[in-house]
C-alpha cells in the first residue's frame, strides 16, 4: 500500500566493551497507511530502539525499512518523511510556541506567509490557538505536549512516531491527551507508530498492537485479540491481569472441550485448535470473567484473603485449596455487596472468556 511503513527482519545489536546487546531481534511489522500501530512491551524490550531506527536516529545492524515502497533503511532523519513526538517534549525553551512549531517549516524553506498559515492552522487543530506568543515554559505539561505534537504534524510527515508521549502527564491528562491524539490521527488519517509500556494506553489508542519481549515481536493483533487470545503466558500476564489454572484435556466433542483442572472440578470450554484428549494445558482466566457464588457452587472454591473496594469495582484474592491465589474483580460492588476477608466463596468461570494455552 502506498503510505505503508514496513519493517523487515529489523535487527539492532549494540556492541559494548565487554558485552553485546541484541536490542531488536528480526522484527517484522507492517503499519498500514492511515493506521496506528503500537509497540507495547516492558522496559528494555527494544521499543525505543525500533522507533529510533524508523526515525533515522539509529542505523540497523541488519534488516530493512520501507516507507511508501521506498527503502529508507540508512537515510538520515532529515531525508525521510517522518516526525517524532518524544516523552520529554524536546521544545526549544528560548523560542515562542509559534517559533517552535514554525521551525521545521523554516528549515524546509517555506515562505513566511505560508509558514504563518500552516502554524496557525495546526495550533488550532490541537486547541492552542492564541497561545503562539508564549514561551513553552509558560504552558502546562499537557499544552507543551500538544505543541510538540503540532511541531511534528505541521511538516505533514508520512509517518508520525510517538515515544511514550504521555509519560510526563498526570493520570487524567494522560487520558485526555491520548484521546486527543487518537481523534486527530484518525481525522487526518496519518500513519503512526506509537510506543508505550502501558497496556491500557495501547489498548485505547491502537488499531493494532505488536507485543514486544526481549527484542522480539511476539504477537501482533487488535486490542481484542491480544487480550482475549494471548499467544503465550508472558503476553497473558503482561496484558491486563490473568489467573492461570493447570489441567488436562479430558474430552473433545463438537465445538467443546472438557478440561479436568488440577485439584479442582471440570470445566467445559470452547474447543481450541491443536489440542487432543490427554494434553496438558494451561487455562487463562481473567479476573472479571468469573462470578463469586456460594461455596460448593462453581468450578473452584476458596476463602477470600484480601478485599479492596475501589469505587467502580471490588477486587478480591481468593486462596484455593492448593494454596494458589486467584484474583477476582467484581464490577458495581454497591449492587452485589462487598465481601469481607474470611468469607468462603465459590468461583464460577465464564466459559466463553476462557483461553487455553500450551503448558510451557
Ligand atoms: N546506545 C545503546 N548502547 C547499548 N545498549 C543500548 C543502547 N540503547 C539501548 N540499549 C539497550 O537495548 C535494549 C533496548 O533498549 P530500548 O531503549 O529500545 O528499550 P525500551 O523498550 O524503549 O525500554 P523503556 O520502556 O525503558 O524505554 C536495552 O537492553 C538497552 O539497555
Ligand atoms: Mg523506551
Amino acid at each position: 500500500m502506498a503510505g505503508e511503513l514496513l519493517l523487515q527482519e529489523l535487527t539492532k545489536v549494540f556492541f559494548g566493551l565487554r558485552e553485546q546487546v541484541v536490542a531488536v531481534d528480526h522484527a517484522n511489522l507492517a503499519v498500514e497507511e492511515g493506521s496506528l500501530v503500537t509497540l507495547l512491551g516492558p522496559s528494555g524490550c527494544g521499543k525505543t530502539t525500533t522507533l529510533r531506527m524508523v526515525g533515522g536516529f539509529e542505523i540497523p545492524t541488519s534488516g530493512e525499512i520501507y516507507l511508501a515502497e521506498e527503502r529508507i533503511t540508512e537515510l538520515p532523519p532529515q531525508r525521510r518523511n517522518t516526525a517524532t513526538v518524544f516523552q520529554s517534549y524536546g521544545l526549544f525553551p528560548h523560542m515562542s510556541v509559534f517559533e517552535n512549531v514554525a521551525f521545521g517549516l523554516k528549515v524546509r524553506r517555506f515562505r513566511r506567509a505560508e509558514i504563518r498559515r500552516k502554524v496557525e492552522e495546526t495550533l488550532a487543530l490541537v486547541g492552542l490557538q492564541g497561545l503562539g506568543g508564549r514561551p513553552p515554559n509558560h504552558l502546562s505539561g499537557g499544552q507543551q505536549q500538544r505543541v510538540a505534537l503540532c511541531r511534528a504534524l505541521v511538516i505533514e510527515p508520512q509517518v508520525l512516531l510517538f515515544d511514550e508521549p504521555l509519560s510526563n502527564l498526570d493520570a487524567k491528562l494522560r487520558v485526555e491527551t491520548r484521546d486527543h491524539i487518537r481523534k486527530l490521527q484518525k481525522t487526518l488519517g496519518i500513519t503512526s507508530l506509537y510506543v508505550t509500556h502501558d497496556q491500557a494506553e495501547a489498548m485505547a489508542i491502537s488499531d493494532l498492537i505488536a507485543v514486544m519481549h526481549a527484542g522480539c515481536i511476539q504477537q501482533m493483533g487488535t486490542p481484542y485479540e491480544i487480550y482475549a487470545k494471548p499467544a503465550n503466558t508472558f503476553i497473558a500476564d503482561f496484558i491486563g491481569r490473568a489467573n492461570f489454572l493447570r489441567g488436562r484435556v479430558a474430552q473433545i466433542t463438537e465445538g467443546e472441550m472438557v478440561l479436568d483442572l488440577d485439584g479442582g472440578d471440570s470445566i467445559v470450554v470452547a474447543a481450541s485448535d491443536g489440542y487432543a484428549a490427554g494434553d496438558r494445558v494451561k487455562v487463562v482466566v481473567r479476573p472479571e470473567a468469573v462470578d463469586l457464588v456460594g461455596p460448593g457452587e462453581g468450578e473452584l472454591s476458596g476463602a477470600i484473603t484480601l478485599a479492596h473496594y475501589t469505587g467502580s469495582m471490588a477486587t478480591y484474592q481468593v486462596e484455593l485449596p492448593d494454596g494458589e491465589v486467584f484474583n477476582v474483580e467484581v464490577l458495581s460492588p454497591q449492587e452485589k455487596g462487598f465481601l469481607e476477608p474470611g468469607t468462603e466463596v465459590g468461583i464460577r468461570i465464564h466459559r466463553k472468556s476462557v483461553h487455553v494455552l500450551d503448558v510451557d
